[in-house]
C-alpha cells in the first residue's frame, strides 16, 4: 500500500543545519512558527486553549534510512524503531511544543528541534491525561539519562 500525504504547513524555525538543532523538543527553548496554508485555516479554532500541541511532520532532510542506527545519545547500535532517529523507512517526527501565540494561520512555538522549512502533516492537542504514561522500563536510553 502506498500513502500520500499533503503537508498542512510549514515548520519555520531557526535551525538550518542538523548538527546546530535540539536533539529534542523537551531540550529546546527555541522559538519559531508554524504556518498553515488558509485552506486547512478552519482546522485551527480552538486551538489557542492548549498550552503544547503535538506536531507530526516529516525529515524532509533526512539521509538514506537504515534499520540500525546509533541514536544522538548512545554510541551502541540499536533499531531504528527503538530510536527517535531521524533517518527511518517512513521518516515522520513527532514534537510537543508550546503553543505561545495564534495569528489568524500562523501559531508562535517553543522547544523548537527541526530545521526551518519541515512540512507539517498534522497537530493534535498535548492533553496530559491521554499522553502521559508513568513508563516502568526505558530502554537503552535508562543508562543515558541525564541526571
Ligand atoms: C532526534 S530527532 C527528534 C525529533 C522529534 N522530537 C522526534 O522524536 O521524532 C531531532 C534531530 O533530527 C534532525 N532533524 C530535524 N529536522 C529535520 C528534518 N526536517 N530533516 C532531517 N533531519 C532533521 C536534527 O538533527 C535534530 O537534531
Amino acid at each position: 500500500m502506498e500513502i500520500i500525504l499533503k503537508p498542512i504547513g510549514i515548520i519555520i524555525s531557526p535551525f538550518n543545519e542538523k548538527e546546530q538543532t535540539p536533539i529534542q523538543s523537551s531540550r529546546s527553548q527555541a522559538i519559531g512558527r508554524i504556518e498553515v496554508a488558509p485552506e486547512f485555516s478552519d482546522g485551527l479554532q480552538d486551538i489557542e486553549g492548549f498550552s503544547h500541541i503535538i506536531l507530526l511532520y516529516v525529515f524532509h532532510c533526512a539521509a538514506k534510512d537504515t534499520l540500525q542506527v546509533r541514536p544522538f545519545l548512545d554510541a551502541q547500535l540499536h533499531g531504528v524503531f527503538s530510536t527517535r532517529y531521524p533517518n527511518r523507512p517512513n521518516p515522520i517526527g513527532l514534537s510537543v511544543v508550546r503553543l505561545l501565540a495564534r495569528w489568524e494561520n500562523t501559531l508562535e512555538i517553543a522547544g523548537i528541534d527541526v530545521l526551518d522549512g519541515t512540512p507539517l502533516l498534522d497537530i493534535k492537542p498535548y492533553i496530559p491525561e491521554f499522553d502521559v504514561y508513568e513508563a516502568s522500563r526505558i530502554g537503552w536510553y535508562a543508562s543515558r539519562r541525564q541526571a
